[in-house]
């Protein structure tokens, strides 16, 4: 695991954003695991500003997203597919056809997360997925709890997340209970994690995540299990890390350090 603090969120965001463009740089055909929720806002913000001024090239891309909300269209304003489309998708030059969402609404939930998971093999698996974290140790949609061989499936959201998600909806009501997530298997199987987190409102759950025990009570401390994954995160989510200093005496050494890609 590598962990890498940014200053501020826009320090973070840029960092996470190099990393993602590296990626489409080395691979103009990789297949790019997405996230939504407020996190990533900025380093899509930048991915967008290197596709304007820089020329990154997503056309060739394929894109699957983590989660989206049952009941809610991919019209619906709070649905997950809407979100990519109106801070991702509408402005870079990706292949909408290549856009995958899991499927908010079905009459085969089964089928469909099946289908989903079968989609991401025959592309050839995920080259680096993007992730949050919830408040609770969430990574996607995977709530305490999960088990940490999940596939993509039905999950009912903890009470926490609700409310946490209220502040995207008009009515704190609306909010979805049940949502189609990927699992954290699905994840572990990416070939590189980039995990995103700011405020010190995720403090405890970074923590826990990357000092914890790994434990399905705190999904994204899978992570400790992946040969390839890299925190960014901003010094108030770094707030409770016991090897923050650590952390950053192993950034500043990297220049120079033998083999480090
Ligand atoms: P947030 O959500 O980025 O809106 O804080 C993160 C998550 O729940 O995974």
């Amino acid at each position: 695991m590598e962990i890498v603090i940014g200053e501020n969120y826009e320090e973070m965001s840029k960092a996470a954003a190099a990393a993602m463009a590296k990626v489409v740089r080395d691979k103009p055909t990789a297949i790019l695991g997405l996230a939504t929720g407020s996190t990533p806002l900025g380093m899509y913000k930048e991915l967008i500003r290197l596709h304007k001024e820089e020329g990154l090239d997503f056309s060739q891309v394929t894109t699957f997203n983590l989660d989206e909300y049952v009941g809610l269209s991919g019209d619906h304003e709070q649905s997950y597919r809407y979100f990519m489309t109106e801070n991702l998708f509408k402005d870079i030059n990706v292949n909408i056809d290549s856009t995958n969402v899991p499927p908010g609404i079905s009459d085969d939930f089964k089928a469909s997360c099946q289908a989903y998971e079968d989609k991401i093999q025959a592309a050839g698996g995920i080259d680096v997925q993007v992730l949050g974290i919830g408040s609770d140790g969430h990574i996607a949609f995977n709530e305490p709890s999960s088990s940490l061989a999940s596939r993509t499936r039905l999950k009912t959201l903890t009470r926490q997340t609700i409310d946490d998600n209220a502040r995207f909806f008009d009515n704190p009501t609306d909010v979805p209970v049940y949502c189609v997530t990927m699992g954290v298997g699905t994840i572990l199987e990416a070939k590189k994690l980039i995990l995103l987190a700011g405020g010190a409102g995720k403090a405890d759950a970074v923590a826990d995540a990357i000092e914890g025990p790994v434990s399905s009570m705190c999904t994204a401390s899978a992570l400790q299990l992946h040969p390839d994954s890299i925190f960014f995160i901003d010094t108030a989510a770094a707030g409770k890390l016991k090897m923050r200093e650590y952390y950053q005496w192993v950034q500043d050494k990297k220049p120079g350090a033998p083999c480090w890609d």
